[in-house]
């Protein structure tokens, strides 16, 4: 392995191969789960042009400690991403950054709130890729990452590993509230994920289904009405216009809630609608329309 101090990626996965091959000259290396062996992760890469780029990123499951690494991307999902820091964050030096890349809310907040004192950062992309087998990566659209940080030495080095992730192909801005950018995400997911796997569907099919139209209006008004509890704006008109546009723009797309679905594997179910119901409960707010929607498409994975 290279002496030079690695970047360490936790979750060998769509977005952690994307960031991987991104941070080559940086010297990326996955930790794997306790259970898999150390070697080579060897993938292809197929870019936005259909281009294949090769791939070889080493990892191990365990931290090597005589090298510890400049910084570390969480890319698991967010049920896992707890419970990958747990045996790693004790062993970090207390001043590496930890950059969670998590779709939703909830695991940010508790990983947060469990190491207050470790620069602990969350970011929310618009970039998009998958696996259609463990050796291919496909690059699905050029997207936007904007990162801040949740704990206060987190906030204090946002900027700098904002600039640091940065390239021109793929910006990495740093956004001071951080918690509002991953919300105006979770607002829009929350309307559009849950649909396409209980209806089975591309995201621009839910636009004409009966279970969407009759219930986006009541849904938005819930989400809008916990951001406005929790110091956000929230507009319901315009948060189901905004989920319109994203359907319409995304017609084509199979969601990631989707995509679990149809691979049998839990989804992220409890980070987007079940964290609002959560949040809403604390809140005295009514949710009946978020329940529904966790309860039928936990109903679809067994979760
Ligand atoms: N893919 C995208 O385009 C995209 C875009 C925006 C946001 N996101 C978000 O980014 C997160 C990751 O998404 P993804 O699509 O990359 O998921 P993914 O392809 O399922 O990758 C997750 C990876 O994490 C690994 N993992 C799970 N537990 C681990 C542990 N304890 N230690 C080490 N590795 C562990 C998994 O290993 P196994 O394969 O062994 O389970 C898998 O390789 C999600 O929250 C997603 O919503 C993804």
């Amino acid at each position: 392995m290279s002496e030079q101090p690695p970047v360490l990626i936790v979750g060998a996965g769509a977005l952690g191969k994307l960031w991987a091959a991104r941070l080559s000259g940086s010297n990326p290396q996955f930790l794997y789960r306790p259970q898999h062996s150390a070697g080579m992760t060897r993938y292809q890469r197929l870019d936005l042009a259909g281009h294949s780029h090769h791939h070889a990123i080493p990892g191990s499951p365990t931290l090597e400690l005589g090298c510890p690494p400049t910084a570390v991307l969480v890319t698991t999902k967010a049920m896992d991403a707890r419970s990958a820091l747990e045996p790693l964050i004790n062993v970090l030096p207390p001043t590496v950054p930890v950059v969670l890349f998590q779709n939703g809310m909830g695991s940010q907040q508790a990983i947060a709130s469990r190491w207050p004192d470790h620069p602990i950062l969350a970011a929310s992309t618009t970039e998009g890729a998958n696996c259609p087998d463990r050796n291919t990566l496909v690059q699905a659209g050029r997207g936007e990452t904007w990162l801040g940080g949740l704990t206060e030495a987190g906030k204090a080095i946002a900027a700098s590993m904002a600039a640091r992730l940065h390239t021109d192909d793929s910006p990495v801005h740093h956004a001071p509230d951080i918690l509002y950018r991953l919300w105006q995400k979770l607002a829009v997911n929350a309307g559009i994920n849950p649909y396409t796997a209980i209806l089975a569907c591309r995201n621009g099919d839910i636009l004409q289904a009966p279970l969407f139209q009759g219930t986006i209006q009541p849904l938005c008004q819930e989400v809008s009405a916990l951001m406005t509890a929790e110091g956000y704006p929230g507009d319901p008109t315009e948060l189901e216009a905004r989920i319109r546009q994203v359907a319409t723009a995304t017609a084509n797309n199979l969601s990631s809630m989707r995509q679990d679905v149809m691979a049998e594997r839990a989804t992220e179910i409890d980070f987007i609608n079940g964290f609002i119901v959560t949040q809403s409960i604390h809140h005295g707010l009514p949710v009946p329309v978020n329940q529904m929607l966790v309860a039928q498409v936990k109903q679809l994975t067994h979760q």
